[in-house]
């Protein structure tokens, strides 16, 4: 399966910056060897106010695919601060990421919205990335796999035969801390979800599973060369253009 590199930019960064990141990154990967897009796909996911910009620097560069970073579970209408993915679709996104971790635990998002959130996304033509992964205390009770499973379960909408979604593997405790998961349980757990998704989605040979957590350029090969590792979703190391491109290349 073509690996999937996807950076999450999170809420960072001015509009200068971004158009200066969304440069940077094009400009290395046309400098380099012109292969790395056979082998894997590239997204970036810059926050809503900056995605016009992106859009705008990648006019006719159709090998870096944006998207956005949540939508809203209505149309449209009376909900303020939402974003519709309508509004996603018409600003040329192409991917969403549905049920990050940070909008689990800062906004309450539980898996039947970021279900809810993912159908709106599908009904769109948009792909969403649905993440799932434990927290520190669930790991060290012993619970991950039960967390992670249910995760699956309640967080991927009832799918038609022609809807195609990511998911990404995050651990909490591993988000931003530096503190990457072990190979062996990576590899532990994209197997465990791949299984999952057999039973959960018509066609789960499709679904590319990224594995996210503190990956940068110098775990990234190692990581992304794990069984059912199909990609990876970068935060940190996203925003720096040389770390992402290295990353690219790992993949
Ligand atoms: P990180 O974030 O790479 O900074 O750990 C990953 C993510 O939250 O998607």
């Amino acid at each position: 399966m073509k690996k999937l590199i996807a950076g999450n930019w999170k809420m960072n960064g001015s509009l200068d910056g971004a158009r200066g990141l969304i440069a940077d990154i094009v400009n290395g990967l046309e400098s380099g060897d012109g292969t790395v897009f056979s082998r894997c796909d590239v997204l970036v996911c810059p926050p809503f106010l900056h995605i016009p910009a992106v859009r705008h620097a990648l006019h006719g560069y159709p090998k870096i695919a944006f998207g956005a970073q949540d939508c809203s579970v209505f149309e449209n209408g009376a909900h303020t601060g939402d974003v519709s993915a309508e509004m996603l679709v018409d600003s040329g996104c192409s991917y969403v990421i549905a049920g990050h971790s940070e909008r689990r635990q800062n906004h309450g998002e539980a898996d039947e919205v970021i279900a809810y959130k993912a159908r709106i996304a599908l009904n769109h033509d948009i792909t969403p990335i649905i993440c799932v992964g434990e927290t520190a205390e669930e790991r060290a009770t012993g619970r991950a796999e039960e967390i992670v499973s249910a995760q699956i379960e309640r967080s991927i909408p009832d799918l038609g035969p022609f809807d195609i979604v990511v998911v990404a593997y995050e651990p909490v405790w591993a988000i931003g801390t530096g503190n990457v998961a072990k190979p062996e349980d990576v590899a532990g757990m994209h197997a465990l979800i791949r299984e999952k998704l057999k039973r959960k989605v018509p066609r789960p040979d499709l679904v590319r599973i990224l594995y996210g957590g503190s990956m940068k350029a110098e775990n990234a090969a190692g990581l992304l060369a794990l069984p059912n590792v199909d990609g990876g979703l970068i935060g940190g190391a996203s925003l720096k253009a040389s770390e992402f491109i290295t990353i690219i290349g790992a993949a």
